[in-house]
């Protein structure tokens, strides 16, 4: 069964990253195992920590991901590109040299905005990101979640079917993409 993280570009409690990234999990294959991942824990990364004694938020959480085949990255778009605390974790996980805990798993990334270009910046900017640290992810389709607001309820629940159902055949195209990529 595929272990996949999820990690939520945002660290605000009523995020609708963390909304989208909720019809996410709920539209998984069944054969897939989704857990979200946080990551408003880890200090910034800084280099001269990694040589004396590591902070321990930044062990569980590459020790967190070493273990999954995948993650799905679902993020917010800030000043268009993706928000720091997005950028720290993937530097966390890519190092100490050599340790790449990212490399050769299977990525999916999903982009959420109240805006009408539902966070292309972000999206792309993360892309680039996902090159460096070797992760082989997704093409299509594409995830570009705009105009975000209406799409859930005072709830938190999703009531844009058109939404839902994309969500879900992304979700169908990630589980094969992940199979994919562990078969090589
Ligand atoms: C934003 N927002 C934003 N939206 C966008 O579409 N493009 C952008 O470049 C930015 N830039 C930006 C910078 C900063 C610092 C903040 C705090 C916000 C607005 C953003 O999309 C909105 O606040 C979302 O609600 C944030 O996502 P979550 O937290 O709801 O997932």
């Amino acid at each position: 069964m595929p272990r996949v993280a999820v990690i939520v570009g945002s660290l605000r409690k009523n995020a609708y990253s963390r909304l989208v990234s909720r019809v996410l999990i709920a539209s998984a294959p069944d054969h897939i195992n989704m857990k979200l991942v946080e990551i408003g824990q880890l200090p910034f990364y800084n280099q001269d920590l990694e040589e004396a004694q590591p902070p321990e938020p930044w062990l569980a959480f590459r020790h967190t991901i070493k273990a999954v085949d995948a993650v799905l990255f679902v993020t917010p778009e800030y000043n268009r590109s993706m928000p720091a605390a997005l950028k720290n974790a993937i530097d966390v996980g890519s190092r100490p040299r050599g340790q790449n805990i990212w490399s050769e798993k299977a990525a999916g990334v999903v982009s959420v905005s109240p805006g009408a270009i539902g966070g292309f910046g972000a999206n792309n900017h993360l892309r680039q990101s996902l090159m460096a640290v070797n992760m082989p992810t997704l093409q299509h389709p594409e995830a570009y979640i705009g105009g975000v607001a209406p799409f859930f309820d005072s709830n938190g629940e999703l009531i844009n079917d058109d939404t839902r159902a994309f969500l879900k055949l992304f979700m169908d195209t990630f589980a094969t993409w992940i199979d994919t990529v562990r078969k090589k």
